[in-house]
Order: C-alpha cells, then sequence, then structure tokens
C-alpha cells in the first residue's frame, strides 16, 4: 500500500512537471540561458537570460522558471549543432505579463525542416514541452512566430532549454549583417529646384515656403509672379509674408548658380487646406522618445539644413510627447517643461531657416507618455502653439478612452471634430495630424472631421514584420487618401532610433530600408523621419535625398499606389502620377514561413520577377525608368522582368512614349 502511494506520487510529480529539468540531467548540457543571446533577433526590445521580455521572473499560466529566455515575437535563433546534438528539451509559453492580446507560436526547425510546433498560445495557456532527437542535424532554429495577427505583447518565453551533445559544444549563429549600398547618383553642380509644384495655404496667414534645391552654393533664387505680400529671399530660397485672398496663384520658381539655372511651375492654392501633399520633415519619438529636449531639436533643425536634407523638401521639426510641464498655470495655460526653455524662440530660429516646428498633445487628461493633455483646454492649448508659432499638431487618443462614452464613432470622431474647430479659431496654417492608430476605420472619416493626415496603425518599430506588415497593408485604404487628407502608416525607422536616449542603428537591413522609403512613396505616406539627423550615416542620407524617389510622394495629383499583383514571394504596387506616368514598386517580399526567416546566408539572392502590362493596365510602348539609380533602362509594352533582392525592391517610373 505504502509503494503504491510512493508510486501514485511519483507519477504525479512526473506528469505535473512535463516541463521542469528531470533528475540526472547530464551534465554537459548546452543551456540557452548561458549562451550571448545577442544573437537573437526579435521584433521588439532584447532577449533576456531567466528573465521575461519586461525583465520579471519567467512565468507560463502561473508557474514561474528559473532558468529560460524572455523573447519578444517575430523572434529568431540559429544554433550551429554540427551534427553533434543528441536531445532539444524545454518548454515554452506566453509569459504571464502579458496581456490578452498576446498570441504567439513557437516552431523548432532543424535543417529547414520543422521538427516541433506549439500551435497558436496565448496567456495562460500552460507551457507546451519539447524533448526532440536532434542527431545529424546541423543546424537548429528557434522560431516565435506573432501567431497570425500583429506583435502587441507577445512576451515569448522559452524555458529549461538545453541541449545534450558528444564533442562539440553548440554555437548561437549571429543573423548574417548585409552591408549598405548606395544607389542615388549625387546631385549635378547646375540648380534644381526639388519638392511639390503645390503648396497649400490659408488667406491672411503667415506664409513661409522655403523653396528646396541642390546645386553647387552659393544658388540666387528668383520668383515669377508672386502675388503681393510675399516677398522672396534671394539668397535663402524662402518665399515669407502674409498669404493672400483665396485663389489658386501660378508661380515659377527660378535657381541659378555659376553653372546654370532651373526653372519650376509653382502653384500656391490659398483656401483649399493645407498639406496638399504629404508633410515631410522629422519628430522627435522614434529616437529621443520621451528624453527630447530643445537642444535635440535645435541640433535636428540644424543637421535637416547642414546635411543638404532641406535642399530636398524636408522641413519639419515635431516635437513628440514629453515637452509638456506638470501643472497648468492659474489661467490655464500649459507651458512647456524646462527642458524647452523658451518654445517661441526655438519656432523662431527654425522659421528663420524656411523649416516649420511641430508639437504634440491628446484629447485626454494625459498623454500616452504620461504627460498633460488637452482635455477641457483645447482652445487655450491652440491659442499658445500659434502664439509660439506651431505650424504642425499631432492629436494622439491616449486616455481619451476614459472620457468616451463607448468605442461608438460619434465617441471616436468627437475630440477630433473638436479640435478641428479649435483650430479654425486661431489665424495660423496648423497642419493636423490624427493619431488614434486606426481606430473605428478613421480612414473612411478622417477627412470629414477635418484631419489633414490620421494613423492607420499601431506603433512602428525598426524591423521587417513591423515596417512590412504595416506597409503592405496600407493598399485597403488607398481610395480615402488625396490632396490635404492621407493615410499615415507611421513614422520612418531608418537610421538611428532608439525611443529614448540611447540609439541603435535601424535593424531594417538596406533593401529593407529600400522597401520601406520605396513604399512609404508609393503609399504618398507622411514622410517624418525617426531617427537623429546629427548621426546620419552616408547611406541613409543617400536613401533620403533621392529626389525622384521623393517626387513620387509629393507628386501633385495625390493618389496613393494600389496593390496590382500580391504573390506569396512578391507584391507589384502602382502608382498614378499627375503627368500621365506609372511609378511601380516591384517587392520581393519572401514569403513569411518560419523557414524564409532563416534567409539569413542567401539575403543578397535575387527573385526574377515579370510583371505584365495588363496586371498595370497599361497599353502601348512606355519609356522605364530605375528612380534609385536615376537611369532610364529601356523601355515596357507586354512584360518587364526585374531581378529583386530578398525584402528589396525596384522602383520604375514607365512614361509612355509619345
Ligand atoms: C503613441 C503614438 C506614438 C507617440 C507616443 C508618445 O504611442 O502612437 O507615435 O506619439 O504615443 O507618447
Amino acid at each position: 500500500m505504502k509503494k503504491n502511494i510512493l508510486y501514485l506520487l511519483a507519477f504525479m510529480i512526473l506528469v505535473s512537471c512535463g516541463d521542469d529539468i528531470p533528475q540526472g540531467e547530464k551534465d554537459n548540457a548546452f543551456w540557452l540561458d548561458q549562451a550571448d543571446l545577442t544573437a537573437m533577433q526579435q521584433d521588439w526590445s532584447a532577449a533576456h537570460a531567466n528573465l521575461s521580455c519586461d525583465s520579471n521572473k519567467l512565468s507560463i499560466a502561473g508557474k514561474s522558471y528559473d532558468r529560460g529566455v524572455g523573447t519578444h515575437a517575430v523572434s529568431k535563433l540559429m544554433i550551429d549543432v554540427h551534427g553533434s546534438g543528441e536531445r532539444f528539451k524545454g518548454a515554452a509559453g506566453v509569459d504571464d505579463e502579458c496581456s490578452e492580446q498576446a498570441s504567439v507560436e513557437f516552431f523548432i526547425l532543424g535543417d529547414e525542416e520543422i521538427l516541433w510546433q506549439s500551435g497558436l498560445m496565448k496567456v495562460g495557456y500552460s507551457a507546451k514541452s519539447f524533448d526532440i532527437n536532434i542527431s545529424g542535424i546541423q543546424k537548429l532554429a528557434l522560431y516565435v512566430s506573432d501567431g497570425g495577427d500583429y506583435i502587441h505583447y507577445d512576451h515569448a518565453d522559452w524555458v529549461n532549454v538545453r541541449i545534450t551533445y558528444h564533442d562539440s559544444v553548440p554555437v548561437l549563429v549571429h543573423p548574417y549583417k548585409a552591408r549598405p549600398y548606395v544607389l542615388t547618383p549625387p546631385p549635378p553642380k547646375e540648380p534644381r529646384i526639388n519638392g511639390p509644384s503645390v503648396y497649400g495655404a490659408g488667406a491672411g496667414n503667415q506664409f513661409l515656403y522655403r523653396i528646396p534645391a541642390t546645386g553647387e552654393k552659393p544658388i540666387k533664387f528668383k520668383v515669377k509672379g508672386l502675388p503681393e505680400g510675399l516677398n522672396i529671399y534671394e539668397e535663402s530660397g524662402l518665399i515669407r509674408g502674409k498669404t493672400p485672398a483665396n485663389g489658386i496663384y501660378e508661380l515659377s520658381l527660378i535657381a541659378e548658380n555659376d553653372y546654370g539655372k532651373d526653372e519650376k511651375k509653382f502653384r500656391i492654392i490659398v483656401g483649399q487646406g493645407l498639406a496638399l501633399t504629404p508633410p515631410m520633415g522629422w519628430n522627435s519619438w522614434n529616437c529621443w522618445g520621451l528624453s527630447v529636449d530643445q537642444q535635440k531639436v535645435k541640433i535636428a533643425a540644424r543637421a535637416m539644413e547642414a546635411i543638404g536634407l532641406a535642399d530636398h523638401g524636408w522641413s519639419y521639426l515635431n516635437i513628440d510627447d514629453g515637452w509638456e510641464a506638470a501643472e497648468r498655470t492659474e489661467t490655464g495655460f500649459l507651458l512647456a517643461n524646462e527642458k524647452f526653455p523658451n518654445m517661441q524662440q526655438l519656432a523662431t530660429d527654425i522659421h528663420n531657416m524656411g523649416l516649420k516646428l511641430g508639437i504634440y498633445s491628446s484629447p485626454g487628461p494625459t498623454t500616452c507618455g504620461g504627460y498633460l493633455g488637452s482635455w477641457e483646454h483645447e482652445l487655450i492649448d491652440a491659442r499658445t502653439w500659434a502664439m509660439w508659432g506651431i505650424d504642425y499638431v499631432k492629436y494622439d487618443w491616449c486616455s481619451y478612452n476614459d472620457i468616451a462614452k463607448d468605442q461608438s464613432l460619434p465617441e471616436l470622431k468627437k475630440p477630433y471634430i473638436h479640435f478641428h474647430e479649435v483650430l479654425g479659431q486661431v489665424d495660423r496654417d496648423i497642419v493636423y495630424s490624427m493619431c488614434q492608430y486606426g481606430r473605428g476605420d478613421v480612414w473612411t472619416w478622417g477627412e470629414e472631421v477635418g484631419g489633414n493626415l490620421w494613423r492607420t496603425t499601431y506603433d512602428i518599430v525598426d524591423t521587417w514584420s513591423s515596417m512590412s506588415g504595416i506597409g503592405f497593408r496600407q493598399g485597403e485604404y488607398a481610395a480615402y487618401a488625396g490632396p490635404g487628407h492621407w493615410n499615415d502608416p507611421d513614422m520612418l525607422v531608418v537610421g538611428k532610433v532608439g525611443w529614448g536616449p540611447d540609439l541603435r542603428e535601424s535593424r531594417l537591413t538596406p533593401d529593407e530600408q529600400y522597401t520601406h522609403i520605396s513604399l512609404w512613396a508609393l503609399l504618398s505616406a507622411p514622410l517624418l523621419l525617426g531617427c537623429d539627423l546629427a548621426q546620419m550615416d552616408a547611406f541613409t542620407l543617400n536613401l533620403l535625398t533621392n529626389d525622384e524617389v521623393l517626387a513620387v510622394n509629393q507628386d501633385a495629383l495625390g493618389k496613393q499606389a494600389t496593390k496590382v499583383y500580391d504573390g506569396i514571394r512578391y507584391q507589384v504596387w502602382a502608382k498614378e502620377l499627375e503627368d500621365g506616368s506609372m511609378a511601380v514598386g516591384i517587392f520581393n517580399i519572401g514569403k513569411d514561413t518560419p523557414i524564409e526567416a532563416f534567409n539569413w546566408t542567401n539575403d543578397e539572392q535575387k527573385l526574377k520577377i515579370t510583371v505584365g502590362a495588363d496586371q498595370l493596365g497599361l497599353t502601348g510602348i512606355h519609356k522605364v525608368r530605375d528612380l534609385w539609380r536615376q537611369q532610364d533602362i529601356g523601355t515596357f509594352e507586354k512584360t518587364f522582368g526585374a531581378n529583386v533582392p530578398h525584402h528589396g525592391v525596384v522602383l520604375l517610373k514607365l512614361t509612355p512614349e509619345e
């Protein structure tokens, strides 16, 4: 009887501890938590040994674990076991620190075969154990998918993970790092006027436009047809003054230097709204997060000018969250905190460079970063910003959930309608950027409530799954974009980013960065740099100063690209341009499978993609121009073939031959 109870007890322990380390585990096991986890790639944060993604004790379905690795989907790790492994053991599950939105799937691959997969796992699901025979296998890979939805809260734990082996110690493989390569040729010495051909402004308000132009300096600027009230500053190319009455003003911009002259038609449209082409500039969030301060904004403005970004049309410097004082004044004013000693001076300095200043707030009592929002102080805030000289407001949603009665459309629209009315009461051109992450299909009503742009998505991060997941989803909203009202797939994640005081290189590969900029250009998306402009490397600068690519984004027709071919391995997007030509992006998206994710060593392999005239709805002969290389590369009649790198793009302009 006693013996039976003992057996039963032993059995119970074995069953309940399926994911525990059995007694007598071999000493020469290779423990994942002791390895160099910088080899683990993940879409948010970094892998932690023996701690969860948020640095808590590892815990799955109420059970805590001393050993393991806390990661975040999408997560990838490759281990070289040299054919010398015996067994791969451990368990996996979603960490208890997650919200209910978390959903992931764990995969273990051996030499490109799936050896084990967990099935969809959510918070509260017990850890699933694995004990796999890996004899003869060379490379093991651990992969955590986002479970088919977004990566929100996908904190995934690998617990008690170890490999038993014969001779050679397993080694973690650091991902292949592709080298950046430059495609954009340098601009010529003779002047070239860049930027849009249309510009919107409000009658009677202050007018400021800097003519963006490249070419050997000094350049002299002139304008033909300048309406009364506006002046051109010959040396700097700034047009300033008081905006004339409602109407359309046809101008000719002229830039001249020792090497030649350029002339460009330019229309000022007064009284038909702002942001007639997508805003281009910088925002502090993706680099500095809440650590933004006045000096950093000033440095960004100086860099925008000094490294030449302003000559290609980049103009806004937008302060995101983190500028607000802790309390309003007795009369209700919200001043800037000690990090911004003189907002008005900052605006003046920025305007004197011909650049623009933006700010951030939320309709709720507090912002997403926990600072004061504009709740019940909308008009006083708008007036303060107009007085400071603010040109752009990003209006978030955070904490408004506590104010809204429910998530019905009238409740979702209410704070944005109100703030639009308030903006109408100040005598200043302020671009209105709505940021409520796409709630209630905002693209269907963003224009109606007065938004110049509206975020269609949660926050972007600098990974392929985030950037491509957001970007390639935007086709559905194309019909709602147009001059003065744009879909906003969030800010750019190239260059040095960090969301806080410490910055690092974007994790996107060079080809992924070409895809990012090409796709955002095709999507007529606002282009807001989220990197430190003062630390920009040559590759990133080259990527952001291709005037032919930027012209696709700034095209006056304002038509967002649509997806014309959707395949497993590639997609083709097309955007009609004002001059009757078409911009076409041919994207090699790779397959979204765990196996494809381990394509690290052959990043440079190209995929031959053929596009047909029927897919693009084209007839006749078209001249083909490669926009990144700025080269004519032949003609297109029935089909066009392109070799496209993994996660990369070929961006073309097809112009009908006369
Ligand atoms: C939200 C927005 C971000 C940023 C932060 C600031 O998350 O989506 O872009 O503005 O708030 O707290």
